[in-house]
């Protein structure tokens, strides 16, 4: 017997049998871009902790979701960022709200190319800055948050919005909102449960993006980060309510979850790429301390190596891009 034995070398020598034997690849359809709309300002205005990242104006949001679907990306999530807030978020219920008019416009910019999704939560439309409402001690009310919910998801479903992405982590969310739709004859609209979405650090440039008002954290609502059982169990209890897509958020540091999820589950599994994930890489880069592109690409495809089968990036039509000149390149035959 000669010494190594095996050889797991053997089979990196050249790219073209990587290429052959590389086990997950990344795809644009799979992608999704999250995109947020400002209320009230003519120009977009940058993000400053996601450099590369703006709040659109509903014209500029047409543009840059003409530009996605022309990408080969599957879709886009839309956030609101309203002009004026209140205790209960009325903005996110109003037809004329940022969001419900973004979503009419974009339905008809983009509707057939790519899925026209849209975040179902009020923290945005809040002046607290809770994911709902509160109660006379000011704690979150789970269940008269849900009667906002189901409003909620008419006032989008109505917009034209395909696919609701729930993320408010209030118990019975999505049976509430399932019942809600259905009786309203919109028994097409897809359901996405953020099942397991972690109180986490990571949403920190999100904050900014939406321009939040929440002072204090999530805890009482989003999930502890040390737990992983929970995660898996919030997503079978949302598949059992009737989720047609469960999520797992943030995507890099609960690759764990992600992978239990995917296990276990019947329904597809995707996960949100997050602002801090975002800012973390970009910050780097900018430093010269990784390689961004390679950066960007490893963590896509280590969110999708894990189990997600779509992957919600602010990269999506950057890497798109990339991945379609990988194509090109092979295709000219170059190797
Ligand atoms: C809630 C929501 C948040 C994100 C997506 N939906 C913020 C939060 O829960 O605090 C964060 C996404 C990101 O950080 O990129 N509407």
């Amino acid at each position: 017997m000669s010494i190594p034995e095996t050889r797991p070398r053997r089979l990196r020598q050249q790219p073209a049998i990587r290429r052959l034997v590389s086990e997950t690849r990344l795809d644009p359809a799979e992608l999704v871009l999250p995109m947020f709309v400002r209320e009230g300002v003519s120009e977009p205005v940058e993000i400053s902790s996601m450099p590369g990242v703006r709040q659109h104006t509903v014209d500029s949001a047409k543009r840059a979701a003409a530009e996605a679907a022309a990408a080969g990306i599957g879709g886009v999530m839309l956030f609101g960022v309203p002009a004026e807030r209140d205790a209960v978020g009325s903005g996110a219920t109003d037809p004329d709200g940022i969001l419900n008019v973004a979503t009419r416009a974009l339905v008809a910019e983009v509707g057939d190319a790519l899925v026209v999704q849209t975040d179902l939560c009020l923290d945005e439309f809040t002046d607290h800055g809770h994911c709902g409402v509160l109660d006379d001690r000011g704690r979150v009310d789970n269940d008269r948050t849900l009667d906002r919910y189901r409003d909620m998801a008419l006032a989008q479903a109505e917009s034209g919005s395909a696919l609701l992405g729930l993320s408010g982590m209030m118990d019975g969310e999505v049976a509430a909102v399932r019942e809600t739709l259905d009786a309203a004859g919109f028994d097409d609209t897809i359901i996405l449960a953020y099942s397991a979405k972690f109180a986490s650090a990571l949403y920190g440039p999100f904050r900014e993006a939406v321009d939040s008002q929440l002072q204090g954290d999530r805890r009482t609502y989003q999930l502890d980060p040390a737990n992983r059982r929970e995660g898996l169990r919030e997503a079978l209890i949302d598949e059992a309510e009737g989720a047609d897509i469960v999520m797992v958020k943030p995507a890099g540091s609960f690759l764990d979850v992600l992978a239990d999820v995917a296990d276990t589950v019947s329904i597809p599994v995707w996960a949100y790429q997050v602002s801090g994930e975002y800012a973390m890489i970009e910050a780097a880069a900018r430093q010269g301390w990784i390689d961004r592109r390679r950066a960007i690409e490893e963590s896509v495809l280590s969110i999708k190596r894990a189990g997600a089968e779509v992957v919600l990036s602010y990269w999506a039509v950057e890497l798109a891009g990339w991945l379609d000149e990988a194509r090109g390149l092979r295709a000219g035959g170059t190797r």
